[in-house]
């Protein structure tokens, strides 16, 4: 099953088929269920497990005392049965002896408290110690573990950020100022990034500055900006920390962390960049029926962190999670459509969390591949149906997703409009914003990529910005040029205002994109909570609940939108400007998800991508293709039976059936079709739609 690399350069899994499996904790099981396990993951199809995430404390139970022996017979075990080993380098975590010797190392939050042992990550990014200590343990299990047969690749600590993404302590206030000493040279530079003669901050001593704990009242905007900024950087720093340690030992072995979805706290694209695969952990919420919708703009994102190369969906849920308020299990079916989506988008894997259900500790009532009724358990019964499904999608690994639009994420604009409390609004949330733009344009049928705000931007002709607060020239640049060669941009609302020091630029917003644009802002005008207002865009009612512009266009840009209630009506809302075959608009509201439908429309319309008509959001269409061959995945979220005309006529990986220009899909209904790669993008038309009855 292994297939070694070869090539250096562009490392990869060493795992010829799609990933099917899970986390797998044989620490907290007898050895006679490990036999068990294996018995089953084969039965089930299971070709991956991820392990030992959490164990450091069971491999090295003293200071330098290592117990290697269980770690090497499971590996063995599985190895032995075909199962390889997505192997973790035990570090998400300290055993409880480091804590005690290096009480420091411990996390602080913002009231200046140490957080204790008990729970999970206690340690703080910066710690020295804890450096250290993770340097000695992935080296350790690089020399044990590097020339493995089974070792497919590295997992790095586990969900960098989930419970400590930021840390307030002593030693992080060093690094923060050794990181800020970096980027700003001298105090003087600090001091005029920071804007400090507001407020009488201005810093004489670089040990004056500390991490931005509570205070008596808001917080300078640029410090917490730079906070956030350092605060990713830290914990990127020991991604790299591992990454070398590993590189060195085993330099053609693939690494990776895995992400956390659309993840406020880490900028994933400095994250991908260091790494040989992005790997995801997704957990839709049960309880919400349009958790896919979400789902698919992460999954956008996650196949675009590496410019459109596979990802691996690490970890999901078979059904019920335990760390919601109410954890809802997935209904029959739910796991299967909810798992074959992310392989729709890109990904070449499925695993969950976990393989078998703990019977014990903070996860006992997490859902499982193999929940605790053994191999009776529902979990079970749908996790091997599907074991043996994903064997037919293997044409399908390593092809890469069609799309022609593109949704900006931009984690600088994400913590600039958010880490403070000196906003215009509080109600303006960029990744609220982010979403309903995706959702608008899920529902026209679109699957969105994720772009920087610098591009690249060649593959695609609709490019949207829910929000870009921050943006310096590189960025106005990149969107003018791409508007220039024939694109479609849509700017959202509160964007351009601010450079990365977070000054206001000069004229106000939209700032460098005040040309391209051709409007200005004369103030930003948030709506009083309970009260909305509306925009009339071509004969139809817009809502907009919290956030409206006062904006002035050029005579060369056409107002497709007017405000028609409040202190704004009868001045533009929507506005476009045309440049050669390309065109730049601006929305200075934000609108309820309906609203954005309309003006999604009109932008398709003008690229000439195809939209769906009917909006309901049970229906996804998403296309992989290599150069010869199209997978279109045709999805049924709802429950309610729906009918597709097919543009092309393909065959069902999952059934050998051909389908020549009818399909008709039952609830949680899903077909890859195979078909001769096309021109265009395969977008089958849904004829019947679907009459809503109760679930
Ligand atoms: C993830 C984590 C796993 C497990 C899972 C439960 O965040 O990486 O270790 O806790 O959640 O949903």
């Amino acid at each position: 099953m292994a297939e070694p690399s070869g090539d250096q350069s562009i490392r990869r899994v060493r795992l010829n088929a799609l990933a099917y499996g899970g986390d797998y904790n044989p620490d907290q099981w007898s050895e006679e269920t490990w036999h068990e396990d294996i018995r089953l993951m084969r039965e089930a199809g299971v070709n991956m497990v991820s392990l030992p995430i959490f164990s450091w404390p069971q491999l090295e139970p003293e200071p330098g005392v290592y117990d290697w022996e269980w770690l090497d017979r499971i590996i063995d075990l599985l190895w032995d049965a075909g199962i390889a080993i997505d192997l973790a380098t035990a570090t998400a975590t300290p055993p409880s002896w480091l804590l005690r010797a290096h009480p420091e190392m411990a996390p602080w939050d913002a009231d200046g408290h140490r957080l204790e042992f008990g729970s999970r990550q206690t340690y703080c990014p910066s710690s020295p110690i804890w450096r250290e200590n993770v340097a000695r343990m992935t080296r350790a299990m690089a020399e044990r573990y590097g020339k493995h047969p089974g070792l497919a690749m590295w997992h790095i600590s586990n969900e960098y950020g989930d419970h400590t993404s930021r840390c307030w302590c002593p030693e992080t206030a060093k690094h923060f100022r050794r990181w800020l000493e970096n980027r700003y040279g001298d105090l003087d530079g600090l001091n005029e990034a920071w804007g400090v003669n507001v407020w009488g901050q201005r810093y004489t001593s670089w040990e004056h500055i500390e991490t931005p704990k509570k205070a008596p009242g808001p917080i300078n905007p640029t410090q917490l900006l730079d906070f956030e900024r350092f605060s990713s950087d830290a914990l990127l720093e020991l991604f790299q920390i591992e990454i070398d340690g590993l590189r060195e030992v085993t330099p053609d072995i693939a690494v990776t962390t895995n992400f956390m979805s659309m993840f406020r706290d880490l900028d994933y694209w400095d994250f991908a960049a260091v790494e040989d695969v992005v790997t995801d952990d997704a957990y839709p919420e049960p309880a919400d029926p349009t958790s896919h919708v979400g789902a698919a703009l992460n999954y956008g994102l996650m196949r675009s962190l590496k410019g459109g190369q596979p990802w691996l969906l690490l970890e999901s849920s078979a059904s019920a999670t335990s760390w919601r308020d109410v954890n809802v299990p997935k209904a029959p079916g739910k796991i299967r459509v909810e798992s074959l989506q992310a392989v729709a988008h890109g990904s070449d894997a499925v695993m969950f969390f976990q393989w078998r259900q703990a019977k014990y500790g903070q996860e006992k009532f997490h859902s499982s591949m193999l929940g605790h009724r053994g191999e009776k358990s529902r979990s079970f019964q749908e996790t091997k149906a599907l074991g043996a499904e994903l064997k037919l999608l293997e044409p399908v690994r390593g092809t890469r997703v069609r799309s022609r639009v593109a949704l900006v994420v931009d984690w600088d604009s994400w913590w600039g409009s958010s880490a403070t409390e000196s906003l215009p609004s509080q109600r303006l949330q960029w990744a609220r914003q982010a979403r309903e733009w995706h959702r608008a344009l899920y529902t026209l049928g679109q699957p969105v990529d994720a772009v920087r705000a610098v591009g690249p931007f060649d593959a695609y002709d609709v490019v949207v910005v829910p929000n870009l607060y921050i943006v310096e020239q590189p960025q106005a640049d990149a969107l003018r040029a791409f508007v220039e060669r024939g694109g479609h941009l849509v700017v959202g609302p509160f964007s351009g205002v601010a450079d990365a020091t977070e000054k206001v630029h000069d004229g106000g917003a939209p700032g460098l994109l005040r040309d391209l644009l051709g409007i200005e802002v004369d103030e930003q005008w948030p709506i009083a909570d309970g009260l909305t207002e509306q925009i009339d865009y071509a004969g139809e009612t817009l809502t907009v609940p919290s956030w409206s512009e006062w904006i002035e266009a050029d005579a060369d840009v056409e107002v497709r939108g007017r405000y028609t209630s409040g202190e704004l009506d009868g001045l533009p809302a929507v506005t476009r400007r045309p440049v050669g075959n390309g065109s730049a608009w601006y929305l200075s509201a934000m609108v309820d998800p309906d609203g954005m439908l309309p003006l999604f429309r009109d932008v398709l319309r003008t690229a000439g991508i195809p939209a769906r008509d009917a909006t309901d959001v049970d229906i996804e269409v998403v296309t992989r293709a290599d150069d010869t061959t199209d997978y279109t995945f045709v999805l049924n979220h709802g429950r309610n039976p729906v009918t597709f005309h097919l543009d092309m006529p393909g065959t069902d990986l999952l059934t050998g059936i051909r389908h020549e220009d009818r399909l008709e899909l039952g609830r949680f209904g899903v077909v890859v079709l195979a078909a001769p790669r096309s021109a265009a993008i395969p977008f089958p038309t849904l004829i019947r739609t679907p009459v809503k009855e109760d679930a």
